[in-house]
């Protein structure tokens, strides 16, 4: 394949950082550029992005990945993967954000969700939309802005309203005016069936979301849009888009049933291929679209974990034991054991499979032999833990795991693979290349762009080697384990 006009530019806008990076038809990696995102806590339990800071710095990597490539005549085509059910509301005249974004992890709609959840509304909207009743997702939070913020009041009633998550602000931003939504990202919201093909006037009702201001819903490669030339120096087309956990679970070539992979990033996020069928959960896992292509959808069931590198990240930056995240693998490594150190990370809450928004994190087992080593074994033990719990909720939803696809950037840690794949006693697969995210965007740009004729082609023309950690630990350590974390798990 031609380099020349065929490479492709993947926007990855994330919970930390925004990202672009240009790959190469076969995968390789031509340039990459990346700004890390403000985080803003206005009060506990509150976490907001200012949506011009990700306009601006999207653009920004971009201009500068684009150049590093070689210029704007090298890119084909944009993928775009985003963090997932933030939500941003801006004036569809003017282009500007009403009010800050408000990021998946935030939880002040908890008093809404509790109010549905007691109204006994749980089982309609979960078997609707695959998703329980919990702030993390976009209905509740969009909501509390039209009731909340009086700009964005005003602006729906002189119908200028748009409401959306970041692919679809970023979108409209980069074409100058498209409002879409690709169904990946479109099934995180609550107001999505998984099996209609679009927003529910029922939905929107139930969790006072105007449908006028929601997106049109697409799907995940195609025509979605051309940027405007002012932004890169000619126009693109946009032809790839999906929520990130999405592209990662294409990135890791989960594109059979039954496939799985867990990216740990900010939190963990685990995600099983279950075909076209729509799948539901009985054991408190999420059913969401992976992907939509030519109207058809596939399906994945979900486990989203809420902290996962957070708490290596709060361990270095609120408490100072560390000085760099990559040091808790030598941390790790120093001791025998945690020395009976336990730590449940419910910084923001649980996430799957024990949804407890109220749930607050614990350190438990410390004594004066405790030192700064088996809190970071013990931090880093939680990532297993946390994954044994979904494990058991995929397998009693009939979803086994046979091995598990690993990535994201604490996936380099080779001591919590090892872990992961000892706790799990499993095979666990990590490719050399762990930027599966915006391979999965590249991928399904590719195939938008017609440079491949199925997603499969855009795998193996574009994937790499993995590496297997194979289980190794005593049966009886692992029992252990898992019953010292049972037990913390209790207290919170
Ligand atoms: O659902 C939230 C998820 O999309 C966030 O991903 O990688 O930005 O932490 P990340």
């Amino acid at each position: 394949m031609q380099e020349e006009g065929s490479a492709i530019l993947v926007i990855d806008a994330g919970t930390t950082s925004n990202r672009a990076m240009v790959f190469a038809p076969d995968g390789t990696v031509r340039a990459l550029a990346q700004r890390p995102l403000t985080q803003h806590y206005p009060q506990p339990g509150r976490v907001e992005h200012d949506a011009l800071e990700i306009w601006q710095g999207v653009l920004a990597c971009a201009r500068q990945a684009v150049a590093q490539a070689g210029g704007v005549d090298r890119i084909a085509a944009i993928g775009i993967a985003n963090q997932r059910e933030t939500v941003v509301a801006w004036d569809k005249a003017s282009g500007a954000p009403l009010s800050r974004a408000i990021v998946w992890q935030d939880r002040r709609t908890a008093p809404a969700c509790e109010v549905l959840r007691a109204a006994e509304r749980e089982a309609d909207v979960q078997a609707a939309t695959g998703l329980i009743l919990d702030p993390y997702f976009s209905a509740t939070k969009m909501a509390w802005l039209l009731e909340n913020v009086p700009e964005v009041k005003a602006a729906a009633g002189a119908g200028r309203l748009a409401l959306g998550t970041v692919e679809s602000w970023l979108l409209y931003k980069l074409t100058g005016g498209a409002h879409l939504s690709d169904a990946s990202n479109a099934s995180r919201t609550s107001l999505l069936p998984l099996a209609g093909a679009d927003w529910d006037q029922g939905l929107c009702g139930l969790f006072g979301v105007p449908r006028g201001a929601l997106p049109e819903i697409c799907d995940c490669a195609g025509d979605i849009g051309m940027a405007l030339p002012a932004w890169l120096g000619a126009p693109v087309p946009v032809t790839g888009m999906a929520g990130d956990q999405q592209a990662a679970t294409i990135g890791q070539s989960c594109l059979a049933m039954g496939e799985t992979k867990a990216t740990y990033g900010t939190g963990a996020f685990v995600l099983a291929n279950m075909g076209t069928q729509v799948p539901s959960s009985r054991h408190r896992l999420l059913a969401t679209v992976l992907w939509q292509l030519g109207g058809e959808r596939v399906y994945a069931l979900e486990g989203s974990v809420f902290v996962a590198g957070s708490l290596v990240q709060w361990l270095r930056d609120s408490l100072g034991l560390i000085d760099a995240a990559a040091e808790t693998e030598a941390l790790a490594r120093s001791v025998p054991d945690s020395g009976g150190v336990v730590i449940v990370p419910a910084l923001s809450g649980l996430g799957a499979p024990h949804w407890r928004a109220d749930a607050r994190a614990s350190i438990t087992g410390l004594t004066f032999a405790s030192t700064r080593a088996h809190l970071a074994r013990a931090a880093l033990e939680t990532m297993a833990m946390q994954t044994r719990d979904l494990a058991e909720a995929f397998a009693a939803d009939g979803a086994t795991w046979t091995t598990l696809r690993i990535d994201g950037g604490m996936s380099a840690n080779s001591w919590m693979a090892q872990d992961l794949a000892d706790v799990l006693a499993l095979p666990v697969e990590r490719p050399d290349f762990v930027e599966t995210t915006a391979l999965g965007a590249g991928m399904l740009a590719g195939l938008g762009a017609g440079l491949f004729a199925s997603l499969e082609e855009a795998g193996t023309e574009m994937g790499g080697a993995r590496h297997t950690f194979t289980p190794a630990m005593p049966d009886a350590v692992r029992a252990a384990r898992i019953s010292g974390w049972e037990r913390a798990l209790e207290t919170v």
